[in-house]
């Protein structure tokens, strides 16, 4: 075990960095507590997981640092509910949005402003959320250590990854792209296929899927109870249970994704009743947005701009890829051959390429696939049951461009959770990763063959260092 003279110049600046995160942070309802109180301790000495893969070496610089300052004290987990949250007297957040007191979707009709939110996910404690914010950030999730939740869901990718299709410990694609997971509170179906039913179910495909997580149940479970931390903080969130389950890693994912909300955009403020808050060019794409002739709010209904639904629309695969047939499957219907879910385009601004695998590269196109005609972009032998709203609405170029102005205008994330500094594997999480330092050549290669760990790592490195 090592003293703490023989403390790394590294390990004093990652303290800085907590010290420094934890002031930044102290007015923000968000900041998981790390304790490090009784430094001079004994520390445990924790071998934090064993991987089959190799670690890297940032992995293992961050195992140490871990080791050395976690002491016996461990995490502490927040007991104060993110922003936007209010703690209720049975000690749980409670969502507080304006929506709430706005009539329901129906007495209003679709496209207009003051209309409710539908149902939300609720009950969870302020622990079970902080909780889950770890466990989305670790890479201890991972069958070998190296792919965490936040590696296709990046916190400043608007928790999707910059790809048309993901790519996990497989380092091959899988077969659609990362959704943003924005205000997953109100959803009631996951996956671009509608295939699971909770985000609890939801976990489990990513978890478990060769290539993206490629764990195995027991494995996980293993590596959590095993784990020095891990067990201590399930405890805080979980105070009625002796040892960490399966059901409670689920059940925290789910609280720390309902924390996730997105609804005070420029476009809210404007709904609220601040009409300064858009521009001139902005209402009038919001006009072609909701006016009869596009249908937009149609499916995208706002306030959450998707009905929930699963629509068959017609988007056609990038070159060179198989006809994806959906939610057929899912729901064993040959109507809906060729559906997907609507999906919300609350911060769509951030997550391109567009559509379940990432056909078009800019938001301009994706808007204008909607003027070429009904069924255009079909391969010769589908005959899919498109859906009555999607036509021929001949939109101008103006009308376009107008209709991309107003999707800027759906860009929210000041709710943005913190990246845990440290983590209870000792792993690397997915390190601050701003859009403008991905250069287009780590994008391309990274699009090509390699994995965003490695994008990671790379910066992981660079924050350390400043
Ligand atoms: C390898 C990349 C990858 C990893 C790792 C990953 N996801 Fe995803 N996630 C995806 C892709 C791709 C989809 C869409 C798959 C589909 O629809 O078939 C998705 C879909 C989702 C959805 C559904 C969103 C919606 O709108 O329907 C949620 C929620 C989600 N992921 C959460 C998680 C959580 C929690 C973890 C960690 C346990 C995780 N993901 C790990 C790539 C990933
Ligand atoms: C019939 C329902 C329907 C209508 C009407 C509709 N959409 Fe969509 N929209 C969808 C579905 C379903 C998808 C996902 C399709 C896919 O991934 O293949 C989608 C995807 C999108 C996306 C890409 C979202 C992402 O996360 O990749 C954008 C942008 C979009 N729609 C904008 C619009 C605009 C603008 C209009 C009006 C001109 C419109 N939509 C009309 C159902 C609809």
């Amino acid at each position: 075990m090592k003293k703490l003279s023989k403390f790394s110049s590294l390990a004093y600046l990652v303290l800085a960095a907590i010290t420094i995160s934890s002031g930044l942070f102290a007015g923000v309802a968000y900041a998981g507590i790390f304790v490090w109180a009784d430094l001079p301790g004994a520390a445990p000495d924790v071998e934090a997981v064993t991987f089959e893969g190799t670690e890297t070496a940032v992995n293992k610089i961050s195992a140490d640092i871990t080791r050395q300052i976690a002491g016996r004290s461990g995490f502490i987990l927040s007991s104060i509910c993110p922003a936007s949250f209010e703690l209720t007297a049975a000690g749980e957040c409670n969502l507080v949005t304006r929506y709430q007191f706005y009539d329901s979707v129906q007495q209003r009709g679709v496209g207009g402003t003051q209309t409710a939110l539908p149902k939300h996910r609720s009950g969870f404690t302020p622990q079970q959320i902080d909780l889950g914010r770890y466990l989305f950030f670790d890479p201890l999730l991972s069958k070998d250590g190296t792919v965490s939740c936040a590696s296709c869901h990046h916190p400043e990718l608007g928790f999707s990854d910059g790809r048309g299709r993901s790519i996990g410990i497989g380092k091959e694609p899988t077969a659609r792209g990362a959704p943003s997971l924005w205000n997953m509170t109100f959803l009631t179906s996951f996956f671009w296929d509608a295939r699971a039913n909770s985000l609890e179910q939801q976990a489990q495909g990513p978890l478990f899927d060769e290539k993206e997580m490629a764990n195995s149940p027991e494995k996980l479970l293993a590596s959590i109870r095993s784990n020095a931390y891990y067990p201590a903080m399930f405890a805080q969130a979980f105070p009625d249970i002796e040892k960490p389950t399966l059901e409670q890693l689920y059940t925290a994912l789910a609280a720390f994704q309902s924390s996730l909300i997105s609804l005070n955009s420029r476009y809210d403020q404007y709904a609220h009743g601040f009409h300064q808050a858009l521009t001139a060019d902005e209402i009038a794409g919001l006009n072609v947005f909701r006016s009869f002739v596009a249908r937009c709010a149609e499916c995208h209904q706002p306030p959450l701009f998707t009905n929930n639904q699963v629509a068959v629309i017609g988007t056609p695969e990038p070159d060179g890829l198989p006809f994806d047939s959906g939610a057929e499957k899912t729901f064993n219907s040959t109507k809906l051959r060729g559906g997907f879910k609507v999906p919300s385009l609350r911060n769509i601004g951030k997550t391109a390429p567009y559509m379940h695998s990432g056909r078009f590269e800019q938001l301009g196109d994706a808007v204008a696939f909607y003027n070429k005609g009904r069924g255009h972009a079909l391969p010769e032998n589908e005959q899919l049951q498109l859906h009555w709203h999607i036509w021929e609405p001949n939109l101008t170029d103006e009308e376009i461009a107008r209709l991309v102005d107003f999707l800027g205008t759906l860009t929210d994330e000041s709710l943005l959770p913190e990246v845990p500094q440290v983590l209870p594997s000792g792993l690397m999480p997915v390190q601050s990763l701003p859009l403008s330092e991905i250069t287009k050549e780590q994008k391309d290669k990274a699009n090509a063959t390699d994995t965003v760990a490695a994008i990671t790592t790379n910066n992981a490195i660079k924050n350390q260092g400043n």
